[in-house]
């Protein structure tokens, strides 16, 4: 691969679940530099190290990895006051509504990788996931032209939505899907550090509804699954019924899908489709890249988060227990696990926009 100059890049949201991420995916990256840490009016004018911390003196770090220590003592400065002079590309990480206003100031100036749901839904704005919808990325160039920005908007989905979308791609483009039924059992994690979910309130528990989320899931994947039209997304006519549940698990995301395929397929026939799936996308070499974009199991036990969330370093989507559906036509249903915070999320972004820079589009 040639060279590529290094771009200085901004971590918004950097005290968060996910900003935190951003910093373990980020430090020592060969081709990003963070020069600007950024949060809340809370957090401003405090080190970064300060800014995680409560009054007590317990830190609220929340990655398994160590704080890389190049960031501890580093400056957090308020969002709003951003100063984009020194920065290249802006990784977004806060929830949605305070991202809508933050990402409409930075994106008319600089790239912007959102974690966030702000500018999902709009006609010109891609939702990506590396490797599996990655022609939608000519909808920047719409973007700028249309909205006068140097800069654009690409988000990223949301965190169940990736692992569905990773795992159902291959399966639309050798078999074609027609329904899919989905039931998810989500890591805490998810939920982001404010307000997160209380401790005695997932102990020995289930909690059978995340808002918004089973629609997010649904639409996203209708979107990202969707048809390249000239420079707009035809979304696929696909029926999603999503069941979110939030389980006592601190990271990945576990989903039971059953799809109804276009065409009848043995199980074997979808597991070679699964297993040989974005090995172009992993021939590139992109720095954050997996070696594979999903691994499938044997295993009947597995995907279990404790034991296969870490696989690739959270990069590769495992899937397990492919089997007949009786009930949906051409049915076929599996098990997947999906590391929430890492492709998910911060190191998921990262090669999106490891992506944009490769393609010359940031
Ligand atoms: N957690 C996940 O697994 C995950 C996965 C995919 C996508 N996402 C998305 O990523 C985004 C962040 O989620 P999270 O889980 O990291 O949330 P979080 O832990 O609650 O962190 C929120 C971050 O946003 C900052 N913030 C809050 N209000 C702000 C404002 N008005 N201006 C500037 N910064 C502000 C906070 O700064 P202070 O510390 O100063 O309050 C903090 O850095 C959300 O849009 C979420 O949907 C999360």
């Amino acid at each position: 691969m040639a060279q590529i100059p290094r771009r200085r890049v901004a971590v918004v949201g950097a005290t968060g679940v996910a900003g935190q991420q951003f910093l373990v995916s980020l430090a020592r990256h060969p081709w990003f530099e963070v020069t600007a840490l950024a949060a809340s009016a809370r957090s401003a004018g405090r080190t970064y190290r300060e800014a995680i911390s409560e009054a007590s003196g317990q830190q609220r770090w929340t990655c398994e990895e160590p704080l890389p220590s190049e960031f501890a003592e580093r400056p957090v400065v308020d969002a709003e006051q951003l100063d984009l002079s020194g920065v290249d590309l802006v990784f977004s990480a806060v929830e949605s509504a305070a991202a809508r206003a933050l990402e409409e100031r930075y994106a008319p100036e600089v790239p912007v990788v959102s974690t966030s749901s702000a500018f999902r839904y709009e006609d010109d704005v891609p939702i990506m996931v590396p490797g599996v919808n990655l022609e939608h990325a000519v909808l920047v160039k719409r973007q700028q032209r249309e909205r006068g920005w140097k800069g654009f908007v690409v988000p990223i989905p949301n965190c169940t939505a990736t692992g569905l979308v990773v795992a159902l791609a291959p399966l639309v483009r050798h078999f074609g899907v027609r329904s899919v039924i989905m039931t998810s059992m989500q890591a805490l994690s998810g939920a982001g550090r404010s307000p997160g979910v209380h401790s005695m309130d997932i102990l020995d528990n289930v909690i059978p509804f995340i808002p918004k989320e089973e629609e997010k899931v649904q639409t996203e994947t209708a979107k990202i699954l969707g048809r390249l039209d000239g420079d707009r997304i035809a979304p696929l006519d696909l029926p999603v019924s999503a069941h979110c549940n939030r389980v006592n698990v601190r990271d990945g995301h576990t989903e039971c899908v059953s799809a109804g395929l276009g065409c009848l397929a043995e199980p074997e026939e979808v597991v070679e489709v699964l297993r040989t799936f974005g090995r172009e996308f992993a021939d590139l070499g992109l720095p954050s890249a997996p070696p594979e974009l999903i691994s499938v199991s044997d295993d009947p036990y597995r995907p279990q988060p404790r034991i296969d969330r870490r696989l690739h370093d959270g990069m590769t989507t495992v899937v397990g227990r492919v089997r007949p559906d009786p009930v949906l036509p051409n049915g076929i249903k599996f098990v997947l696990l999906s590391h929430n915070t890492k492709l998910g999320a911060a190191k998921g972004a990262c090669l999106l926009a490891e992506y944009l820079v490769h393609q010359g589009l940031a």
